[in-house]
């Protein structure tokens, strides 16, 4: 039995904030947002929307794409690391918002590497049989954990959802999967909740504890490498070159590290697809809908190899090798 995706779908909140909106609350430039990010806007949530909200929004629109009921789900998987709650789970909380009362229901978080591993999660309930419809879920409300007043992050946090039903089928699909994590270099980005203080100034400069910290360049130059790593791990356990994959499907998290990257697989630019100008870093809910758009856009067809890699707070990075 393979696993595959057979449906997907999005979720935004209305409001959107400009590179200018953010000239007026930090000393900040359009000019150096789109050089340095390549960040043109991002959409924030209002105070009276949560994760599951988006996540609910876009969960529904995926499983239609599907032909499929929220009845036909049998467990549901929330990439996140801005859940409305600790508890209920957010995947709990969707369960109830579309009605999926067949579905078991878990938060996972690996921050922005967290939409992989919900997907090899998926991927391994489905091949041993357990499963045979899995939602999986990447979204985030990181305008409300973003400290507004450091123009070192706020430029670059967005907040938004992506699904993906992920099915038993005969056909192929998900072929190879990559996870990894490096723990000891974990406080290069945190946001605080039980446990702050030390462990956030440990790396020295949190301002405020229970908001998000980074220190930008370490997480710079450890993207670029393990982004061309999981890529290629993903490739030789299949046996594959890049002339095997159209797309790569990277997580947006700045258009430098994904130029970078480009630069050290050494493949042509397009083979790549970018979307950070609309929707800035948007954590786990990037890569579905990265993905979403590149089906969208017929830059994916169906029966075309298709690398999705990321890497994030954790640190964490994996990739995963799917036919679509
Ligand atoms: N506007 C204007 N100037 C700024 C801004 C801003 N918004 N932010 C920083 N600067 C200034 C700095 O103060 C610095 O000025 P100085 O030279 O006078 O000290 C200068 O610009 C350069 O700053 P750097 O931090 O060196 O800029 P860099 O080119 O490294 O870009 C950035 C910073 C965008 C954060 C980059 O390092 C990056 O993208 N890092 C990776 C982030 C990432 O991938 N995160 C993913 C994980 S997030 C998660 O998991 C939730």
């Amino acid at each position: 039995m393979n696993s595959k995706i057979t449906g997907l779908g999005i979720c935004f909140p209305e409001r959107c904030l400009t590179n200018s909106d953010l000239e007026k609350m930090v000393e900040t430039s359009n000019e150096w947002i789109v050089q340095r990010t390549g960040i043109e806007k991002r959409y924030v949530c209002g105070e009276a929307t949560f994760a599951s909200d988006l996540a609910s929004a876009a969960s529904i629109d995926a499983i239609r794409a599907a032909g499929l009921d929220p009845l036909d789900i049998d467990m549901i998987i929330v990439a996140t690391a801005t859940p409305d709650m600790a508890t209920p789970s957010t995947a709990c909380m969707v369960q109830n918002g579309i009605g999926a009362r067949e579905a078991a229901a878990v938060d996972v978080n690996a921050a922005c590497t967290g939409f992989i591993y919900a997907l090899s999660m998926a991927d391994c309930y489905i091949k041993c049989g357990m499963f045979k419809n899995v939602l999986v879920v990447g979204v985030e409300t990181l305008s409300k954990i973003v400290d507004w007043t450091n123009r070192a992050t706020c430029v670059l946090f967005g907040d938004g959802a992506g699904a993906a039903v992920v099915s038993a089928t005969e056909e192929v699909g998900i072929m190879q999967t990559a996870l990894h994590a490096d723990g000891k270099a974990g406080d290069n980005i945190t946001i605080g909740n039980l446990r702050d203080g030390e462990y956030i100034i440990a790396k020295g400069g949190a301002t405020q504890s229970s908001k998000l910290w980074m220190d930008g360049s370490e997480v710079f130059k450890f993207a670029v490498r393990v982004m061309t790593d999981a890529t290629r791990e993903v490739l030789d356990k299949q046996g594959f070159t890049f002339d095997d994959i159209s797309l790569i499907v990277p997580h947006q998290a700045n258009i430098r590290i994904i130029e970078g990257a480009v630069k050290r697989m050494k493949i042509p630019g397009d083979k790549v697809h970018v979307n950070i100008q609309k929707y800035g870093n948007i954590s786990s809910a990037s890569i579905p809908v990265a993905l979403f758009e590149a089906v969208n856009e017929g830059k994916i067809k169906k029966g075309d190899n298709v690398v999705l890699v990321g890497f994030g707070g954790g640190l964490t990075y994996g990739a995963v090798l799917l036919q679509y």
